[in-house]
């Protein structure tokens, strides 16, 4: 925690009645977000490495707001280039998704850009740069945006943990040839130091016996995909991507998290305090590693913890799926894959010819040249929606859809436990999936894969909803 830093963060709550549109109950958090080049350490010992950053810090700073508030945020670019600011899984209005040139023109360097929009839902969201992502994330642009419930459950205390990756040189700083072909076409740049709300060998958790803490995980690297495994505990699963699920055990023990992707988590100190306790990531099996630990101190603050209880509901449109209609979604593409050519910029263009422009992926053969293109699918507001999703190729790819959460129906045809809502769906290679929403927030969407170097190699595209 010590990372994450508040100093930018104004936290000023006006009554706001000047605003239009604002009932005069709803209250407005403003702050400042400047994104600058900087130096931090990952480690204690560890050299300054040269990040870009949020307010100085890696994760930026940690905005922590309540449902149904109005966040005000001026973002200013002191970057040597253009950027712009996403709320990643906050259903806002279009204008304000931070999608260069779809929804708001770039920001220049010396510029800035105000968003401003409401936080209908309680959960766990973050916030990061959409523009040359996978440099500008990879650099260290990103931070997380916790919007508490307005009766949030009881809990000791309420920690979060963003998750990141690097690629350090030799000398410890941030390698360049981002998007290099390889990374385009295999897993995406996956790194070499593994950080936890910007620190390479965090603090112990240390809980007291029975201590209850609410752990929020943020998935902020370019492409690693996390599987975490809490040594002596049994955490319980309450929100994935911010929404509400129904409390479970995660399956096999094992917290997956894709790129983009976040979980809360209920844990209970209840192991053998005499004991310290690793966190492992064990999600590419050759490359398990020990995460962070968790330890005990202090006096017992309960014997039993209490049953874990739901969180309260965000306000969601239910699918009606006896009226949905259904839209398939075909991903191709990638090393070792099936794909033989894609439309680029309208054209037909073979696979090699792809690789040469940067190009590796297909969306229903379409290869994205950027963030802008005609929308693929025109979706009614208002209306259900299922779409299949088909992954054929040998890779992974948690898939994002802006401005909307989905409930994942089912997988490989099997239904799912837990029908969760969520704004990302990680897909297996070669798996399938059923997603179900209601398209009813108007304009252009980004659907796209998360893994960055797939969204930039042309895992991308835009969904309107008239
Ligand atoms: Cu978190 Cu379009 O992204
Ligand atoms: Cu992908």
């Amino acid at each position: 925690m010590s990372s994450i830093r508040r100093r930018d963060f104004l936290g000023a709550t006006l009554a706001l009645s000047q605003f239009g549109g604002a009932s005069a109950s709803q209250s407005l958090r403003e702050l400042r977000l400047v994104a600058a080049p900087g130096q931090v350490a990952l480690d204690a010992q560890a050299r300054a490495v040269g990040v870009w950053s949020y307010g100085g810090s890696v994760p930026g700073p940690l905005i922590r707001a309540t449902q149904g508030e109005r966040l005000r945020v001026v973002a200013e670019n002191r970057l040597p280039q253009e950027t712009t600011v996403h709320w990643h899984g906050i259903r806002l209005s279009n204008a304000m998704d931070g999608v260069p040139h779809l929804t708001q023109p770039p920001i220049a360097p010396g510029a800035s850009f105000t968003y401003e929009f409401e936080l209908p839902d309680a959960g766990t969201f973050w916030y990061h740069s959409h523009l040359h992502s996978a440099e500008q994330l990879e650099r260290g642009l990103y931070g997380a945006l916790v919007v508490a419930e307005r009766a949030p459950p009881a809990v000791d205390r309420d920690l979060v943990w963003v998750l990141d990756d690097w690629l350090l040189t030799r000398e410890g700083q941030v390698q360049g040839g981002f998007n290099n072909p390889h990374d385009v076409a295999h897993a995406g740049r996956l790194g070499n130091v593994v950080t936890l709300n910007g620190a390479g060998e965090p603090p112990d958790l240390v809980l007291r016996p029975g201590e209850r803490v609410r752990l929020r995980l943020v998935n902020a690297a370019n492409a690693r995909i996390f599987g975490l495994e809490f040594e002596g505990h049994a955490p319980t699963v309450i929100a994935l991507d911010g929404q509400p699920v129904a409390p479970h055990a995660p399956a096999r023990g094992r917290i997956v998290l894709g790129p983009g992707m976040r979980c809360d988590l209920i844990l209970d100190g209840t192991a053998d305090a005499a004991k310290r306790y690793a966190v492992r990531d064990t999600f590419y099996p050759r490359q398990t590693y020990e995460l962070a630990h968790v330890a005990y101190a202090g006096e017992p603050l309960r014997t039993a913890p209490a049953r874990v209880t739901p969180l309260p509901p965000n306000p969601l449109p239910e699918p009606d799926m006896a009226n949905a209609r259904s839209h398939e979604f075909v991903f191709e593409g990638g090393m070792m894959g099936t794909m033989h050519q894609a439309l680029l910029d309208g054209r037909p263009v073979p696979m090699m010819a792809l690789l040469r422009q940067g190009k590796a992926w297909a969306i229903n053969g379409v290869a994205a040249a950027g963030h802008t293109m005609a929308p693929v699918l025109t979706l009614e507001r208002g209306r259900s929606y299922i779409l299949k999703l088909r992954n054929d190729t040998r890779w992974h790819h948690p898939m994002h859809l802006h401005g909307h959460s989905f409930r994942v129906l089912t997988r490989n045809g099997q239904p799912t436990a837990h029908r969760e809502w969520v704004d990302t769906v990680l897909l297996d290679p070669m798996e399938r999936a059923e997603v179900a929403f209601v398209a009813d927030n108007p304009g252009d969407w980004m659907f796209h894969c998360h893994v960055l170097e797939h969204q930039e190699g042309g895992m991308m595209t835009t969904i309107r909803v008239g």
